[in-house]
């Protein structure tokens, strides 16, 4: 069932099918609550306030490059642009204006499935070429699917993701992890990627622990990214076809929140990938069609099977 309803000023779009809930709003195309089985598993902001401040990205769509680029300088088919810098001198999330500030449009709806558009003008925040995004999101009784796609009209770079913050668990050190990445980036002082290493002991996730402590850092899947987030009452198996993901594990909350009340488990490209010849290029040629999703499905933590 698809329904639009107020929120605050901005529409809300809800769809429900079995034992799934889900309500995004048009501000940042962000998931303003899921539910399964009666049971919310994101953080959330009460009212616009916190989304319009942007405030922890909370379950906002962001791009176009979600995450850090060292210097906010990318090659682009052989030309250099110099993309707005917002977080000392380097780029977070894609900018002051990206597409977590776009008051997205409903483009198409169904039963279990609608899609938002925007479309960022060529030279916002420094990339080039006009980029016209989609997002879909689709739900079934025990599943949430969110589809990227965009196509620019130059060439460009573009690796959006989806920055939900589940909460599993009241801490979420106490959410059991695993993840299928034997390899990871360590970073330096300004949380950019200094390359790639093979796991130690804290960063292997690939048997199901608690996640335990503060974690900011990118995880290099060994095949398709594959995850399974284990709470007190439900278990999210996660999957998508994005090169990496990012574990970030709320160290800095909005004021709403206990620290680490949540983590955010982004579907990503590396950080800094257009400044590194080790992770798959961001590129997105003229008229191309970017086309990518990350699927989440539930169910009650008895009934996974490790
Ligand atoms: C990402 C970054 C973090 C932080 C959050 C948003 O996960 O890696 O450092 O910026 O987004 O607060």
């Amino acid at each position: 069932m698809f329904e639009i309803s107020d929120f605050f000023g901005y529409e809300r779009y809800s769809l429900r099918c079995g034992k799934t809930e889900l309500s995004v709003i048009s501000l940042g195309a962000a998931i303003s609550s899921l539910r399964y089985d009666g049971q919310e598993l994101l953080l959330g902001f009460e009212d616009a306030e916190g989304y319009e401040k942007g405030w922890s990205y909370l379950n906002m769509i962001v791009g176009r490059y979600a995450n850090r680029i060292r210097g906010g300088r990318v090659n682009i088919s052989g030309r250099e642009y110099q993309l707005e810098c917002n977080e000392g001198r380097n780029q977070l999330h894609g900018g002051t204006e990206g597409l977590h500030k776009k008051r997205w449009t409903l483009s198409a709806h169904s039963d279990e499935s609608f899609t938002l558009s925007c479309t960022s003008p060529d030279g916002e925040c420094g990339y080039p070429g006009e980029l016209k995004v989609s997002v879909s999101y689709t739900v079934t009784d025990a599943s949430m699917t969110v589809r990227f796609q965009a196509v620019s009209d130059r060439d460009t770079v573009f690796a959006p993701t989806t920055h939900a913050y589940f909460r599993l668990n009241p801490s979420c050190f106490d959410t059991r992890l695993r993840l299928n990445a034997s390899r990871y980036m360590p970073t330096d002082g300004e949380n950019l990627p200094l390359g790639i290493c093979p796991v130690d002991e804290r960063f292997d996730f690939r048997s199901l622990r608690p996640i335990g402590e503060n974690y900011d850092h990118c995880f290099i899947p060994d095949g398709e990214c594959s995850a399974l987030l284990s709470g007190e009452k439900t278990a999210v198996f996660f999957r998508s076809d994005f090169p990496a993901m990012q574990l970030y594990t709320g160290e800095f909350l909005p004021p709403a929140f206990e620290k680490n009340a949540g983590f955010a488990l982004e579907p990503e490209f590396c950080p800094d990938s257009p400044n590194r010849s080790d992770c798959p290029s961001p590129l997105l040629k003229a008229g191309e069609r970017f086309d990518r999703f990350a699927e989440y499905r539930f169910c009650p933590v008895e009934e996974i099977l490790l």
